[in-house]
């Protein structure tokens, strides 16, 4: 089943690939033919695991961009596992890689390795995850993180009308792995959101778990995540009280989230769930009404800004805000938001959108998602081919 999906995934980048790069890929209008700027290059590829579905989007589709415009590409997922990554990075180092483009795994645990990166004079770019405690990091290239929950929480606020409504409503968070830099921002900018709220009284948290330390989930583990809540429902609804909010970190949290509602929930409401990226089978609880939400990040832009990058810094340019000229949707350059403990990571911050039942249609048109024959459901592109 697994190998199905990433087959379809594959497929489907392949067929979007030619799309994008026919229409909005700065890789094909910017000064140097693609070919002629990536030489024999090599760009290492180190992403964290296949297990989510995200993962394999991301990877396949940087493959064939970076592929299309010239570039040798040695690609690895390490199975959520540190050991391996490292290793995977270091074999990427012995073949003498020209960049190296790494979504950690944990971001605390890659620093000897990318010391060693540095001293071979390979560039590192932190694709999506901040690396933590190292100066061997160039850039960072990701997506607003603090955005992508504050929209989560703002969409929260909207639905249930909190300027207006008196409640109390009843909510619930789920967080993601602490190992993983992005998801305390991602967490922060959800409960900052609400904060106000929650401080009035007017979204109340039964199980008292309102610190990120006390709602995270491991590896983003959708079992984990539904253990989690069915240990919440028993422990604070199990009388049908309301829950009103499971405001979820990610798809992967959130699919193990809606679960535990679906059988262990016995409130007369459906609960607002919220995610982020876009996952098949997230999308699929969208329609069904399940989940109410996803924040989606773009991975054709973040893929293509990424190539944009790494083509400047082995131009030898010293990319700057004016980078995001050449990138395919609007980007913020930051640096001073993102400090690894060791230096402020300039960082390259896309913006994300958000998904509801309503405008599915936005995600069809990245290339990445088609409706399937009834129109109903997203699947992905290459998944009937
Ligand atoms: C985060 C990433 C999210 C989500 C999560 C689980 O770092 O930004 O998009 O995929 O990891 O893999």
């Amino acid at each position: 089943m697994k190998k199905i999906l990433v087959a379809a995934i594959a497929l489907a980048i392949g067929a979007s690939f030619t799309a994008c790069a026919n229409t909005n890929s700065p890789a094909n209008n910017g000064g140097d033919t693609p070919a002629a700027s990536s030489g024999s290059k090599t760009v290492g590829i180190a992403m964290p695991t296949k297990a989510l579905e995200r993962w394999n989007r991301d990877g396949e589709y940087l493959k064939k961009l970076f592929e299309g415009a010239g570039y040798k590409v040695e690609l690895k997922y390490s199975d959520n596992n540190n050991d391996q990554q490292n290793n995977d990075i270091q074999s990427m180092i012995a073949d003498k890689v020209d960049i190296l483009l790494v979504a950690a795994i944990d971001g605390e645990a890659l620093t000897q390795t990318l010391g060693d990166a540095k001293s071979a004079n390979i560039p590192v770019i932190a694709y999506d995850r901040l690396i933590m405690g190292t100066d061997a990091v160039s850039y960072y290239v990701s997506f607003d993180n603090y955005t992508v929950g504050k929209l989560q929480g703002e969409f929260v606020r909207d639905q249930l009308d909190l300027d207006n409504q008196k409640g109390p409503f009843n909510i619930e968070f789920t967080a993601g792995d602490p190992a993983d830099n992005n998801a305390t921002f991602f967490f922060n900018g959800a409960y900052d959101a609400l904060k106000k709220y929650i401080d009035d009284g007017k979204l109340v948290i039964p199980s008292g778990k309102k610190t990120f330390e006390q709602v995270a989930t491991p590896s983003w583990s959708t079992d984990t995540a539904l253990e989690n809540m069915q240990n919440t429902l028993a422990s604070y609804y199990a009388k049908g009280e309301q829950l009103d909010v499971a405001l979820c970190s990610n798809d992967s949290t959130a699919l193990g989230v809606a679960q535990a509602i679906t059988s262990d929930y016995n409130g007369k409401n459906t609960p607002i769930v919220t995610g982020q990226d876009g996952d098949i089978a997230n999308l699929r609880n969208i329609v069904n009404g399940i989940q109410t939400m996803t924040v989606y990040k773009n991975v054709n832009n973040l893929a293509i800004s990424t190539l944009e990058l790494a083509k400047a810094i082995l131009n030898g340019e010293t990319p700057d805000a004016g980078l995001t000229d050449r990138f395919p949707s609007k980007a913020v350059f930051d640096t001073n938001s993102y400090n690894n403990n060791v230096k402020d990571v300039p960082s390259y911050l896309l913006d994300p959108t958000i998904i509801t039942k309503d405008n599915l249609q936005e995600l069809v048109d990245t290339g990445l998602y088609q409706w399937d024959a009834d129109h109903k459901y997203l699947e992905s592109t290459a998944s009937t081919t």
